[in-house]
């Protein structure tokens, strides 16, 4: 699209725009006060100025010039801003309607906070900064939450208002008793600590915590202000102190003039992500970039998976870019030709996006957030149960376009002397960094994205091996070599030892890795070169305070190419190193056998851990297994966890 029909359609937005509040002015002029229609005529109207969002003891303020004659007299909306500690509201009973309820503080006015914006905002030299004067306010929440709005009441001139949040279900208060002794519960006080919504799995406190802050921020409000004899409305939202994301669309009614001074300059394809440019008219050599709007890959972990309170539904959390230096700094390599003198980004304002109807049907998009510092930005896609939000992440991550060619955005810019420009351009998202092994945040979570990585390509990598049944197992074991010494001390078997051929994951990565239990597959080669395996279902093992005691439910004989089970003597056991002695055999198993690490009893049917063997060496202080009737030695070695 070329620059002038984006300019024309904006104009007749804007246009549009302008009838509509003139239209909105005089009807809340005339249904005001006789005092206020006269100075309210269309002509002489004055139009309120949206001038800054300040960030005040982790609340966001937003700031309006009220346009009157006498120079800036700035109005500040009220806050909305939740700031006690939501952890400990307790639910309580409403005998009339028969539901339970919190009640939630929200701050509204505060002396202190007002102060510190007058000082975050004396370079506009303001004749007055004060709280606008709030005729009347309405309060609604997404209707599809599970948690419901019964009421707001406040009386402007007071600095909190209460928020009061009830759960959908009516019950009665005898049922409620009844469900306190059934519970065991003393009374009813105690139920209400413990209440739960419907079908929990989660813990109950968790839950309630959980989405009444999810609840709180689908919570908008709609507010009409008295600023300098006019009513304007505005929209809000119910915000949390020191929240770092908010939503975008809160700015569509926030008013501001569109940039002149402003030519689009060029599309940029960079590596992984496209860019918009303008260039200032007014000052020489400045650019300016269009929010980038793009999709951070590395960042879609399996944390990505995750579950809305509020909703009671999964969703995708997406991670876009917005700002980033290492593509301004490749920008002014590409815009060389034109001599930048500075670059810079514009930051978003509005960004209404159009969703294709096939993506639509299966899936529904949650409102663009974006973080305080306009850096990045967040939008959610609700998928419905974890299955499908799994399935769809690893379809992203396969091929990121396949989803973002169904969005498009419309975007509005803010430049930084407060004007707008806006792009009707079409703009999707792009891949950044795929993802390295090194970035994920956790153990799980880059197994499971090699894991993925591997299902994809069909092919095993050094960390992760693919079974012809589709199943994946990170390798928390192999002796391939004999490298890598296996006679190590307690510290170094916790935190793990070797390189990429002989190696030791680590007791502390194994036992976050089996948490709630894991199939254990062990791989053997003996030095005939045949090759036996056997698997165990609910293999764990325990914390540090435990002694990495290991157990598993039972040795799977169906996926098992051997019969005897020698891991039997190292169920239940505590891990032993050369240095610390957890066995039950008066001296030490490892340093009987070959000093490595194991879940030693009286000692061993098989020894992992045990030395190297440079030839066959059924001895068992070498690395060994029972087979029910003689020790076999082996050649290689690998212990797997499936993922
Ligand atoms: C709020 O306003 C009412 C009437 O306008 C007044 O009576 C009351 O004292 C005010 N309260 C506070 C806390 O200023
Ligand atoms: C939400 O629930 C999770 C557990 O499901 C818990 O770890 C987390 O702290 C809760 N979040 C809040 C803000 O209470
Ligand atoms: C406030 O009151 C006016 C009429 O006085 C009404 O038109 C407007 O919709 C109300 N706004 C809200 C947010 O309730
Ligand atoms: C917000 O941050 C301030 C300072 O960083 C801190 O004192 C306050 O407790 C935080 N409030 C909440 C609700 O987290
Ligand atoms: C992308 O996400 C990763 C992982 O969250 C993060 O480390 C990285 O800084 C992000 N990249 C950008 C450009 O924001
Ligand atoms: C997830 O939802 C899909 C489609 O609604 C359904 O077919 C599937 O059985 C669900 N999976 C689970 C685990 O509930
Ligand atoms: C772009 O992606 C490629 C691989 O897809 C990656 O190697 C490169 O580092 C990325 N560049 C930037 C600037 O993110
Ligand atoms: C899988 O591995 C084989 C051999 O290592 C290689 O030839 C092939 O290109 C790999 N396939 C993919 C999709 O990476
Ligand atoms: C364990 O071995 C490492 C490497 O040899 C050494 O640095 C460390 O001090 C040892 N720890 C103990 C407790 O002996």
């Amino acid at each position: 699209l070329t620059d002038t029909t984006t300019k024309g359609e904006l104009d007749s937005m804007q246009l549009f725009q302008l009838r509509v509040s003139a239209a909105l002015a005089l009807l809340l002029c005339s249904l005001a006060a006789g005092r206020q229609v006269s100075q309210c005529a269309p002509a002489d109207s004055p139009r309120l100025r949206f001038v800054a969002q300040l960030s005040v003891n982790g609340c966001a303020l937003f700031v309006h010039d009220t346009g009157a004659s006498d120079g800036p007299h700035l109005a500040v909306e009220p806050l909305v801003c939740v700031t006690d500690s939501l952890r400990g509201i307790v639910p309580r009973f409403d005998f009339i309607t028969q539901q339970l309820y919190f009640s939630v503080p929200v701050l509204m006015k505060d002396a202190g906070m007002l102060a510190e914006a007058k000082r975050q905002l004396r370079h506009l030299s303001p004749r007055s900064v004060s709280f606008a004067t709030v005729t009347n306010i309405s309060v609604s929440a997404d209707t599809r939450s599970s948690v419901r709005v019964l009421g707001f009441p406040w009386t402007p001139n007071e600095s909190v208002a209460t928020l009061r949040l009830g759960f959908g279900e009516k019950i009665t208060y005898e049922a409620l008793n009844l469900r306190a002794s059934m519970l065991g519960l003393a009374n009813i006080d105690q139920l209400t600590k413990v209440f739960l919504l419907p079908n929990t799995h989660i813990s109950r406190r968790n839950k309630i915590e959980n989405s009444t802050i999810e609840t709180l921020k689908n919570v908008k409000l709609s507010a009409t202000l008295l600023l300098n004899g006019c009513f304007h409305e505005v929209q809000s939202r119910i915000m949390l102190q020191n929240d770092s994301f908010i939503e975008v669309g809160l700015y569509r009614k926030k008013f501001l003039p569109a940039c002149r001074q402003m030519r689009f300059s060029r599309y940029v394809k960079l590596e992984n992500c496209s860019v918009r440019v303008h260039q200032r008219l007014d000052i020489k050599g400045h650019f300016l970039i269009e929010p980038l709007l793009c999709h951070n890959i590395s960042s879609l972990s399996s944390e990505s998976v995750r579950y809305d309170y509020s909703r009671d539904m999964h969703y995708l959390k997406l991670d876009l870019v917005l700002q980033d230096e290492a593509t301004r700094d490749a920008l002014r390599t590409q815009l060389a030709d034109l001599s930048p003198r500075s670059v810079d980004f514009m930051r978003l304002w509005t960004a209404e996006r159009s969703v294709s109807s096939s993506l639509s049907a299966r899936f529904e998009v949650g409102p663009l957030m974006a973080s305080t510092d306009w850096r990045s930005a967040r939008l959610r896609l609700y998928c419905g149960n974890w299955t499908e939000c799994r399935d769809l992440r690893a379809a992203v991550l396969a091929e990121p376009a396949d989803l973002w060619r169904h969005v498009q955005w419309r975007v509005t810019s803010l430049v930084a002397e407060q004007c707008l420009s806006k792009s009707s351009q079409i703009t999707s998202s792009w891949r950044m960094k795929p993802p390295v092994s090194d970035s994920c945040f956790s153990l799980q979570s880059c197994a499971r994205l090699q894991c993925a990585s591997a299902q994809r390509t069909a092919n095993s990598s050094s960390a992760v091996q693919l079974q012809p049944d589709g199943r994946c197992f990170l390798k928390i074991q192999q002796r391939l070599t004999g490298r890598v010494s296996f006679q190590r001390n307690w510290t170094e078997y916790e935190t793990g030892f070797g390189d990429g051929t002989d190696f030791w994951i680590g007791l502390s990565a194994i036992h976050s890795l089996s948490q709630g239990g894991a199939t254990l597959r062990v791989e053997m080669k003996l030095w005939s070169g045949s090759e036996l395996h056997a698997e165990y279902a609910g293999f764990r093992v325990g914390d540090a305070s435990t002694g990495y005691r290991m157990t598993y439910r039972e040795m799977l004989s169906h996926r098992s190419s051997v019969s005897w089970n020698a891991l039997e003597l190292s169920k239940d056991m505590r891990f032993s190193t050369m240095d610390r002695d957890n066995d039950i055999w008066g001296a030490s198993c490892s340093s009987r056998y070959g000093k490595g690490g194991w879940w030693f009893k009286d000692c061993h049917q098989c020894n992992p851990s045990g030395r190297f063997p440079r030839r066959e060496t059924p001895d068992s202080r070498y690395m060994v297994w029972y087979s029910g009737s003689f020790w076999l030695s082996l050649r290689e070695m690998r212990l797997l966890l499936q993922i």
